[in-house]
């Protein structure tokens, strides 16, 4: 059977490199769009056999070099996403709302089979937040562009690749306290990456199309719980402090100085919204392709790098 043109933009990410080594694995040719050529490539090009895979390097807004790459595709995916602004043009305006409307567009002109774009769950919700207010709206230039589009809603997204358990391990390792936003409260229900690309890779191989579909994992976990459970697993006690929205806001003010803030104004109005199912589109579990690897079973694989003794604190070494 003939490998099908998958053209992914944001493949270097952490969804992007799961979903190659799926794809490929699976009989897809990938081509994969990146700014940066040599700083990516080597990640990039290790989840593929070669014959496979093709990178490259190309700013996203460069029409005659996209509509190349759109020449020779038959299935388009678009990863790529922001969690701050910054002033070289990466606003949430250019990236979640204009991009993803360029692509519908080509999708349609160069008669795609199939348009897959990652938003994200809980944004109808949060009205005050640019981030999900730009996200919406790609979503509905989307749609307006290429009806046939099938946008996938993810909870937040984990494994060893991410910028969440790592970068909380991270923080609960070296701070003696740790902050919790809105009480802790806020529900969450996050997705494994592996279970995230199953899903991707259900859509691609079914032809799923016109469809939201939110994304979730197994469990319900809240903000709280999820600190408490990493401290678990990493075998630490700090303590977690509620912290009043003005010094919330006030910490974020000051992480926004810099050039990768931890936190910003935007994600913690974003924080103040539960990250679960609307109950208004199909879920993954809905359309049979439920998630099936639970939080502390997964982080568990790699939070001993977070733990005193590393590698050395694992069973295989505690058995001897
Ligand atoms: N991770 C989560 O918890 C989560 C939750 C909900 C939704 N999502 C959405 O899922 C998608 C993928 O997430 P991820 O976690 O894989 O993201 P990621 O690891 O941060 O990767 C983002 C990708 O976007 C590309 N990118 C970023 N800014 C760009 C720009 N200005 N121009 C061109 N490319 C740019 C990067 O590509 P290069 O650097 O190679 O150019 C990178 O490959 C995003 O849309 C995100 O909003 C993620």
């Amino acid at each position: 059977m003939k490998a099908k043109n998958c053209l992914i933009f944001g493949g270097s990410g952490q969804i992007g490199t799961h979903l190659i080594r799926k794809l490929t694995k699976n009989n897809y040719k990938v081509t994969v769009v990146t700014r940066n050529l040599h700083q990516k490539s080597y990640r990039i090009k290790t989840q593929a056999n070669a014959g496979y895979i093709d990178i490259v390097e190309a700013n996203i807004f460069d029409e005659k070099i996209i509509r190349e790459l759109f020449s020779n595709a038959e299935i388009c995916i678009n990863l790529i996403g922001i969690l701050f602004e910054n002033k070289k043009g990466n606003t949430f305006k250019n990236i979640h709302s204009l991009f993803p409307s360029i692509l519908a567009k080509l999708t349609r002109e160069y008669n795609l089979k199939q348009f897959i774009h990652i938003s994200a769950l809980g944004i109808n919700e949060a009205t005050d937040s640019n981030y999900a207010i730009s996200k919406l709206e790609g979503e509905n230039n989307i749609l307006k562009n290429f009806p046939a589009a099938t946008i996938l809603r993810p909870s937040i997204v984990y494994s060893v690749d991410d910028n969440f358990t790592t970068n909380f391990m991270t923080l609960l390792s070296n701070l003696p306290f740790f902050p919790l936003y809105y009480y802790g409260k806020t529900k969450f229900m996050p997705i494994h990456c592996s279970d995230l690309v199953d899903i991707i890779y259900h859509v691609l191989s079914k032809n799923i199309s016109s469809n939201i579909i939110e994304c979730v994992g197994p469990e319900t976990i809240t903000f709280e719980d999820v600190l408490k459970r990493l401290l678990k697993l990493i075998d630490k006690k700090r303590i977690l402090i509620p912290f009043p929205l003005f010094v919330a806001n006030l910490s974020a003010k000051l992480f926004e100085l810099l050039p990768k803030p931890i936190l910003t104004q935007d994600q913690l109005r974003l924080l103040k919204y539960d990250n679960i199912l609307s109950g208004k589109y199909k879920s993954n579990f809905q359309l049979g392709i439920p998630s099936k690897r639970f939080f502390d079973e997964e982080v568990k694989k790699y939070c001993y790098m977070w733990k005193e003794g590393g590698q050395y604190s694992t069973d295989k070494y505690s058995k001897n």
